[in-house]
């Protein structure tokens, strides 16, 4: 397991193919969009840059990982890994499509990862020819700082497979912990319920953005206040992942927030488009 790809390169990927060049694989960042592309390899050089600046790195060390980096805008790349890791944009058919895919273009030992914050791991894996060589690897948003990889088994996914992502997940410098395949895993069924109540106290006007945020930062000890991290997150992804907490559990407790929906369709998607519940330069 030594060449991987990660597909979309925008917090996730980029965040994701930085770690593993930094761990010493040999790393293409795969996006359909170009100019997606070039920002997360800006993203990775600033970041590494700043590692340096603060010691935790040396030039030639970074030198290094970025030579292990490879932008690519072409899946056929994927015919020389051994390991790809989807992390596009949270939408199954836009994912199944991309599966479909691999499943053609890799060699037979390919294991074909997603880092699906929520979807099924069990349906991505039914469109292709080796569900037993499908799973989920769940990195946490910022990818180089957060600790945890939920790992995701399918129905059909093989304890092969689970191994080799755990002692990957290990070789990152990352904690893995098994989840089976329900909707939002362990992470997104208890935090997105969270960020949607956060949602709807602002809609019906118990406290301001800044308050609840306070509320949560300062009474909590939350390193960030609800509606921060939901701009953080992004706030289409939110949205799609309580609609597969709603349709999933068919349980009216996770009903998106009417105003989430409203600044979705805004085009207001949090931090990555410059508003969200906060205004970002
Ligand atoms: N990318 C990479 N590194 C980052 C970063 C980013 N976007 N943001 C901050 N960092 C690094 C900084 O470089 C800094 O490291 P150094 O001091 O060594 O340079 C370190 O993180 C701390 O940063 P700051 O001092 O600027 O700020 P902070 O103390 O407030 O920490 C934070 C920032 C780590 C993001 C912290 O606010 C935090 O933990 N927030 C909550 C994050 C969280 O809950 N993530 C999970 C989201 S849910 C998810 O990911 C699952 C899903 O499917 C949606
Ligand atoms: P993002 O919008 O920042 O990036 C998605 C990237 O995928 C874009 O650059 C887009 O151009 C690219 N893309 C879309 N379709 C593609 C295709 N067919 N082929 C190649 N590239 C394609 O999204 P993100 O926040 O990085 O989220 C990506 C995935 O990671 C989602 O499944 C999301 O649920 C999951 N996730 C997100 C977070 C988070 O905090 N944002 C945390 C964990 C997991």
């Amino acid at each position: 397991m030594k060449t991987i790809m990660v597909i979309g390169a925008g917090q996730m990927g980029s965040g994701i193919a930085q770690v593993f060049a930094q761990s010493g694989f040999d790393v293409y960042l795969n996006d359909m969009n170009e100019a997606a592309l070039n920002k997360g390899m800006n993203n990775i050089e600033k970041l590494l840059t700043r590692a340096v600046e603060k010691g935790r790195m040396t030039d030639d060390q970074m030198a290094e990982t970025l030579n292990r980096l490879t932008p690519s805008t072409g899946l056929e790349d994927a015919s020389n890994c051994d390991v790809v890791i989807e992390a596009v944009v949270e939408n199954m058919d836009v994912k199944t499509s991309v599966f479909k895919q691999l499943d053609e273009i890799t060699p037979a030992h390919t294991i074909l990862a997603s880092n699906t914050s929520s979807l099924p791991i069990t349906e991505i894996a039914s469109v292709t020819n080796r569900p037993e060589k499908v799973i989920g690897m769940h990195f946490m948003n910022p990818v180089p700082v957060m600790k945890l990889v939920e790992i995701i088994r399918g129905l059909q996914t093989s304890n092969e497979t689970y191994q080799a992502i755990e002692i990957i997940t290990h070789s990152l410098n990352k904690t893995p912990v098994e989840v089976n395949d329900f909707p939002g895993f362990v992470s997104n069924r208890i935090l997105m319920p969270m960020i949607n109540e956060a949602i709807y106290t602002l809609y019906e006007g118990v406290a301001s953005v800044e308050d609840i945020d306070t509320v949560m930062k300062l009474g909590m000890n939350h390193p960030m206040g609800p509606l921060q991290l939901a701009d953080f997150i992004g706030l289409d992804t939110c949205l799609y992942i309580m609609e597969v907490l709603h349709e999933g559990f068919g349980d009216s407790k996770y009903r998106p927030c009417p105003l989430l929906r409203k600044y979705v369709k805004a085009g207001w998607l949090g931090k990555k488009s410059g508003r969200g519940f906060y205004h970002y330069e």
